[in-house]
């Protein structure tokens, strides 16, 4: 029996769709990189903090795609999308110019990220599983969890 076991992607914050869940997963995997390769440490890999936010532009494209090939008005969360990628690009150049926190960024990005979860991706998903025009994937744990899994 495989069990499978992230330390990024609690059971609590999967949606159920698994293209949604892997890049959950990944944006949490960089934000932990991220928080331990600063803790300490005052050098700021703004690179990775790019990555980081390409990360979210992304899987945010994804569920807009998801929704669009669903035919589902998706334009109130489309905005929750677009606002908050101008307020990360802006905190991150508070960082760049030394205005603002490398961590203090991190921890907001994660909240963020995790409200953003329960309260609106997973009205999404529950959404597109009434939708008579699509057929929701075949459940199953987000590729890179494999990392993590063990057999019993
Ligand atoms: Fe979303």
């Amino acid at each position: 029996m495989e069990i499978a076991l992230s330390p990024f992607l609690p059971e609590a914050l999967l949606v159920g769709f698994p293209e949604i869940d892997a890049q959950h997963e990944e944006v949490f995997t960089r934000i932990e990189s991220l928080k331990a390769g600063c803790f300490g440490n005052t050098y700021v890999d703004i690179a990775e903090f790019q990555a980081l936010l390409d990360s979210f532009t992304l899987h945010f494209a994804t569920e807009e795609r998801i929704a669009e090939d669903a035919g589902i008005d998706f334009a109130a969360h489309a905005k929750i999308h677009r606002d908050t990628l101008d307020l990360l690009r802006k905190a991150l150049g508070d960082v760049i110019k030394g205005e603002r926190d490398a961590h203090a960024f991190l921890r907001y990005a994660e909240y963020w990220f995790e409200r953003h979860i329960r309260e609106d991706d997973k009205r999404f998903v529950a959404t597109l599983q009434e939708s008579r025009h699509f057929r929701l994937p075949r459940s199953r744990r987000p590729v890179s969890n494999r990392l993590f899994s063990a057999r019993a």
